[in-house]
């Protein structure tokens, strides 16, 4: 399988919040904040691997600012690190305000996907360039997210 870089798979989505993506106060609801983080970070994936796939995990979801109606959310994905099966992908979401450009980061988290083919068996990812020093650095700190979040699900199982 031909290697792939983290840029050819970088995936950035940008749509504006409607009054019935939002609460009561006008604030977009987490859930949906949630939904798109999942299909920013599956974009990533498929463009990845071209392959089907399946939502093994999502990390420790923070919201550190809210997104009100009118604003724009945009949401960056790009994959951190391949595994054999698996992958960790990015995803940063920010709020834009449409009359000023500011822009805050809201969230970010990092999901794990598992590559399956149309029988649901698990097939390997395609390699991904890792060059730099400082894709070097993402891709060990990957590692170590992918250690936790596996004693995570083993405790889970119990
Ligand atoms: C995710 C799933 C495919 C894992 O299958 P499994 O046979 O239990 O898992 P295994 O222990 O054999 O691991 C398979 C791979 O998934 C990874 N994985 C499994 N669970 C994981 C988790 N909770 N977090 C991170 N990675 C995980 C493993 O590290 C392994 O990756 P690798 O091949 O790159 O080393 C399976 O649990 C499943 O289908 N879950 C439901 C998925 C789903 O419905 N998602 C929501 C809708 S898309």
């Amino acid at each position: 399988m031909m290697p792939k870089r983290s840029s050819d798979s970088a995936t950035e989505m940008v749509q504006v919040v409607l009054p019935n993506d939002a609460n009561p106060l006008g604030f977009i609801l987490g859930g949906t904040v949630m939904h798109l983080i999942d299909i920013a970070g599956a974009i990533a994936c498929h463009r990845h691997t071209r392959s089907l796939l399946v939502t093994a995990a999502v990390d420790d979801l923070q919201f550190l600012n809210s997104i009100k109606v009118g604003d724009l959310i945009i949401l960056r994905s790009h994959v951190t690190c391949v595994f054999t099966t698996s992958l960790e992908v990015q995803v940063d979401v920010y709020s834009e305000e449409t009359l000023t450009g500011k822009r805050q980061l809201t969230s970010r988290a990092f999901l794990t996907f598992v590559a399956i083919d149309r029988d649901g068996t698990r097939v390997q990812v395609p390699p991904l360039l890792v060059e730099t020093e400082d894709e070097k650095r993402v891709c060990a700190e990957a590692h170590r997210r992918r250690e936790e979040r596996l004693r995570r699900r083993d405790m889970a199982k119990g």
